[in-house]
């Protein structure tokens, strides 16, 4: 089932889905939660650290990323291991080995098994948080990935790269290559919380939400999910209704 939320704004979306990530984790401390990267769940990294703040402890959690590019060294800027030292860790005072990233290093088919092993051996994945690319793309699980693959190498579309280039010098420099989770591994999360803000993902959420299901819009994965929890702002909701009670959920 999918519950829809729709906020004026990104800040409100994130507090939203923040909440929704701690009142799994006060009922479950040990928790198994999957993280994304990219502009749209920083404001849900934000209110998660007000949450730590006020008391709320992940001190217990395990933290599995979304995906990683192939051919950028951990320590790059903008590989996701270092986005998520900086904007997950570091705020939410997490300790780094809870934290889990592929390592494509130099066999990146050999590490997405690992990957994918390496959730299984968790127990799962409880909550996955995620964001949706303008494509409708999920990780980097693009248009036309089948819906039950597992955690593998994908190629990035143009359209993905020219998205990422705003954290790049160049497009040039945007990796072509990845390791993601692939959408049997999303799809298999107990529960999934998606964020989307601003007008350009509004024809992504309405297809993924509303859509025909199926390989050409990996988003609409979620309308075969059980637990659904999705936070847009006015602008990405377009002309989706909520189904939320937003005044229960921010507290
Ligand atoms: C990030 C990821 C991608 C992004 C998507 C949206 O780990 O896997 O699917 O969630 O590209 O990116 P933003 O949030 O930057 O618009």
């Amino acid at each position: 089932m999918i519950t829809t939320h729709v906020v004026p704004d990104a800040r409100t979306a994130g507090s939203l889905v923040a909440e929704r990530i701690a009142r799994l984790v006060r009922a479950v401390p040990a928790a198994v939660i999957g993280v994304a990267t990219g502009s749209s769940p920083l404001p849900v990294y934000r209110a998660l650290a007000d949450l730590v703040d006020g008391g709320l402890d992940l001190s217990r959690v395990t933290w599995f990323a979304l995906d990683e590019y192939v051919g950028l060294p951990p320590e790059h800027p903008e590989s996701y291991r270092s986005v998520l030292d900086r904007e997950l860790v570091a705020p939410l005072g997490l300790d780094r080995l809870r934290v889990h990233v592929p390592e494509p290093g130099s066999d990146p088919y050999a590490a997405a098994a690992a990957y994918e092993a390496d959730i299984v051996r968790a127990g799962g994945i409880d909550l996955q948080l995620l964001g949706i690319g303008g494509n409708g793309h999920l990780g980097f699980n693009e248009p036309g990935t089948p819906f039950g693959i597992p955690t593998h190498v994908a190629e990035l579309t143009h359209a993905t790269r020219r998205d990422n280039a705003r954290f790049f010098p160049s497009l040039l420099e945007v990796p072509t290559l990845c390791v993601t989770q692939g959408l049997g591994t999303i799809g298999r999360a107990r529960a999934h919380a998606l964020i989307a803000t601003g007008e350009a993902k509004a024809a992504a959420v309405a297809a993924a939400l509303t859509g025909p299901v199926g390989p050409e819009c990996p988003g609409s994965l979620l309308q075969r999910c059980p637990d659904v929890f999705v936070a847009l702002d006015d602008a990405a909701a377009g002309g989706v209704e909520p189904t939320g009670q937003e005044i229960d959920a921010v507290r």
